[in-house]
This record gives structure tokens, sequence and C-alpha cells, in this order.
């Protein structure tokens, strides 16, 4: 989508549609009060008649409106001005994009960063909407041809500021376009998206972008540096297992990256401990996590920050077969650790040792993987937020607040020492599953052995990546979170 800025009076702007807020009960704002003033307090009237609903998310179309040069006007409805926070800013942005990719209208003119929130600015309101507009927009046409209507998604977005703010686009666009490669990668199906697809994505983002490089390491190469844990999880199937590590270089050589890990599981059948039939489709977004810091470190690469950024995919996919890794089977970790596995359905942390112990090579200032790593973290959070898990409390604060101010959330829960003890395994180091209780926490447990001395963080967002049931699909979370987080390190 084109994002432009554009200053004409709002009046005189002439545009397929103008887009406006209106509170409850309480006069108009900024362009919205221009609008009514030229129209002899027509829109006032509307309001007051109920004829606009100006309800938390509510949309009106209105036409002929006198004393505007915009054929349309679309009003969203922002509720009562005292509850408008930043997260019902967005669901307000979210249901214009709606309303915009569903109509006719391939323009429009947007006013929506004007409604003020506390705590916020408007660079922040202008990016969100911008994103919103985006996300909105995106369609999964990929193996499903849209039908033939006169609806058309919105090709070209201006929004009522001055060039002063020209960096909220360029963010928007860099977010967006993290959240866009995120979605469609979680959308397509295992069949399409294996192992090698995120690779030879991994190789497009590094031909588009002249400061990216990749490596992918094959099967051999992993054998070669001990990752039995990560190469054990692809036996049984017969795609290869892949590691995928892009970099990015925006600052000086020796500025310590930051890394991004990702579980790319491209489908996870359960392995022998197979899942059960009903929903198991929903596993091909078990790579939401790789998605994630993939689309994460595409935006970084898009908005060129100065800073450097590894990101590596663990990409593997879960199947049972002649040559399955078992339950009983001890596993040696690239760490030398052992591992007894007790459940092939506990796959996640596997891959993710092995990339973790890998990603230390890069001497990070961060090293943070993401993981639709456990059922529990949506017993836990539901599909609000990703679970973040941390010993340090400075990294766990700035992921918090990087997912608040992306409105893609994150909450913290503890990784204390006291559940370790339900790793422990009589044959090896530990095993790979921690037993009912406190599920999420026994796996980022399981990570933290891999990552003694690091500044470490672990995001389960098994709920928050995509839309459980029906086929709403992938949401690109926490790409916004990632992006955020890369943003505020600059
Ligand atoms: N990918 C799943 C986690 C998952 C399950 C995410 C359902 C979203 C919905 C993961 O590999 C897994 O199967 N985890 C097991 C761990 C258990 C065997 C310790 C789980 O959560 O049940
Ligand atoms: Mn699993
Ligand atoms: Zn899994």
């Amino acid at each position: 989508m084109k994002f432009t800025l554009d200053t004409t009076p709002v009046t005189d702007r002439e545009t397929a549609c103008l887009v406006i807020g209106a509170f409850d009960d309480a006069p108009l704002q900024g362009s919205a009060a221009s609008i009514d003033r030229a129209a002899g307090g027509a829109l006032q009237e509307l309001i007051k008649s109920g004829d606009v609903n100006t309800d938390w998310k509510e949309t009106t179309l209105l036409h002929g409106i006198g004393g505007v040069k915009a054929k349309r006007i679309l009003v969203i409805g922002c509720g009562e001005p005292d509850k408008f926070t930043s997260v019902r800013f967005d669901a307000v942005c979210a249901s214009a994009g709606a309303f915009l990719r569903d109509h006719t209208t391939t323009s429009a003119h947007v006013c929506l960063h004007e409604m003020e929130v506390s705590g916020t600015t408007e660079h922040w309101r202008l990016r969100q909407a911008a994103v919103a507009l985006e996300k909105a927009n995106y369609r999964y046409t990929a193996t499903k041809k849209p039908k033939q209507d006169d609806r058309q998604p919105l090709t070209e977005a201006s929004f009522n500021a001055s060039e002063e703010l020209q960096a909220a686009l360029t963010e928007a666009s860099g977010m967006a376009r993290g959240y866009l490669r995120a979605m469609e990668l979680g959308n397509l199906p295992p069949n399409i998206c294996n192992p090698a697809y995120l690779a030879e994505t991994a190789q497009q983002i590094a031909n588009d972008y002249k400061n990216v490089t990749l490596e992918v390491l094959d099967e051999e190469q992993m054998t070669e540096l001990g990752m039995w844990a990560l190469l054990a999880v692809g036996r049984g199937s017969q795609q290869g297992s892949k590691l995928i590590v892009l970099s990015y270089r925006g600052a000086d050589e020796k500025s310590r990256p930051t890394v991004l890990v990702g579980k790319g599981i491209t489908f996870d059948s359960g392995g022998l401990s197979l899942k059960p039939g009903p929903n198991m489709e929903q596993m091909k977004f078990d790579m939401g996590g790789a998605a994630s810091v993939i689309g994460a470190f595409e935006a970084c690469a898009d908005m060129q920050l100065p800073i450097n950024v590894i990101c590596i995919v663990a990409a593997a996919e879960n199947m049972p077969g002649g040559n399955s890794y078992r339950p009983g089977d001890v596993l040696t970790s690239m760490s030398g650790k052992t591992i007894e596995v007790l459940n092939t359905d506990a796959e996640g942390r596997l891959v993710l040792c092995d990339a973790l112990t890998y990603g230390q090579r890069f001497n990070p200032a961060a090293l943070i993987d993401v993981a639709t790593l456990t059922g529990a973290a949506v017993i836990a959070l539901g599909h609000h937020a990703s679970i973040v898990m941390s010993k340090h409390d400075d990294l766990a604060d700035e992921l918090i607040s990087a997912g608040e101010s992306a409105v893609d959330r994150g909450w913290r829960l503890p990784l204390w020492d006291d559940y370790q003890v339900q790793l422990k395994s009589a044959f090896a180091d530990m095993k790979n599953v921690g037993g009912m209780p406190a599920g999420s926490i026994t796996a980022g447990c399981f990570l933290s052995r891999f990552t003694e001395d690091q500044r470490w963080a672990h995001i389960d967002c098994a709920g928050s990546t995509w839309v459980w049931g029906g086929d709403k699909g992938s949401t690109g979370r926490p790409a916004g979170l990632l992006t955020q987080f890369l943003i505020d390190r600059v």
C-alpha cells in the first residue's frame, strides 16, 4: 500500500473516502469538527439522531455530505472518550481497515491519528493506523484465488499530517512488512511451507537487501556440529531439517547483535507420541515463532535500523516414521547435555536448545527465542498475549513494553529454579517434559539450561500467533512486539 502525508485542508481534500473518528457524547475533534462546520452541523446532527453510531469500532459510511470535496466519509465510533486506550485505538484502526478492504474504494484519506489517546504521541498513532490498514488489507491468495467481485483492497492511503511525521510511515511500512511476511508464512499449508521453503524465503530476503547475508546448514553440517537434539526431531520426516541463519549488518562490526531464534516446526504431528486427529491441521502454525522472527528481521532490514541482528530458524517437520526418534531415546545436544525423550511431541524445546547453543557463537547482546512451545501457554493467557520469560528483569521489561507499544502484548511468567526439579531424569541430564503443572514454565526452564550465561529471554506465542479454530489464520504475532523491540534498540 502506498502511504503519503497530505495537509490539504480536510474539507478541500479530493478523495474517495475521508476516514474520521467520533466519540460518544463529546464534541467532534480536529478534522471531524472542520467537516461538521463546513457541512453546517450535519455530522453532529447525524450522530445525535443515531444515524451515525459512535459505539466503539462501529462504522458508518456517509454520502453526499455538503461542504467537502470527498466523495464519502467513513466515521468510526471510538466509544467513551475516557475509556479510549491505545488498545482501543488500535481496534478502531483495524475496524477502519476491515471496512475499507471490503469496500469498492481503493484509496482513502485518514484522520484517525488525530484522536487523542492518553500516553501516546501523534507519531505512534499514525504508525499504528498505517500498520492496521496494511494488516486489514492482507488476503491469503497463494492457494485460493479471491472470487471476482467489486470489492477492492486499499492501494493508497494518505494521512492528514505534515512531513515531520514521515518517520512514522517508514516505521509503519517496515512493521507491516514484518507482520505480513509472518502471516503469509503461517498461513501457507505444510506441504508448501516446509523447512526448504523457509530457507528459500530467507534467501529471497537476503537477495532483497544488500546488508543481509544467509547461511543454511543442512543435516550433514548439523551432524558435524553435534546437533543431535534438533536432528532427532526431523528424523521421521522426508523433509530435511535446516538451520537457517540470516545476518543483518546495520552497525559496526564491533556492535554485538541481537540474536532472534525461532521455532520452525513446519508441521507438528507429535511424532510417535501422535497428536489426536481433531485440529491437527492447526499444527501447520507451529512455525509461528520462526515466521515472526523472520518477519521482524525483514522489518529491521526494510527500515535499515543501525543495529546488528541475527535471525536463526530451527526448521524441521515432526513426523512419525520408521526412522523417527522414540520415547525413551537419550539425545546428546550440541551443548553436550543429554536429554531423555519422554514425549516426542515436546519437540520444540529440542530444536531450540541446539539453535540457542549455536546462537551463542555470535556473542549476542540479547538472545531471544520465540516459539509456539506449549499448549499450556493458551491455558495461561489465552489468545491475548504471548508469554515472556527471562531471568533478566530489564530484558523482560523491554520486551513487555515493546509489546505494549506495538499493541502485540506479552506478559511475564517466572523462571524460578523451584520448577527445575520437574525436569529430573534417571537416565540423562534432563527429560524433555516437566509434567502437568506449569507446562509453559518448565519448557522455559528446559531452555534456560542451554542459555546459562546469556542475556536470554523466551517468548511462547502458542496463544497469540494464530486465531484458533475457524479459518481466520495467522496473526503474524509477535512480529510487532519483536519489531518494536528492535526499533527500541537504536
Ligand atoms: N506445538 C506444540 C504446542 C502447542 C500445542 C501449541 C497446541 C499450540 C497448540 C508443542 O510442540 C507441543 O506439542 N507441546 C506439548 C508439550 C507436552 C508434550 C509436554 C503440549 O503443549 O502439549
Ligand atoms: Mn509438539
Ligand atoms: Zn510443536
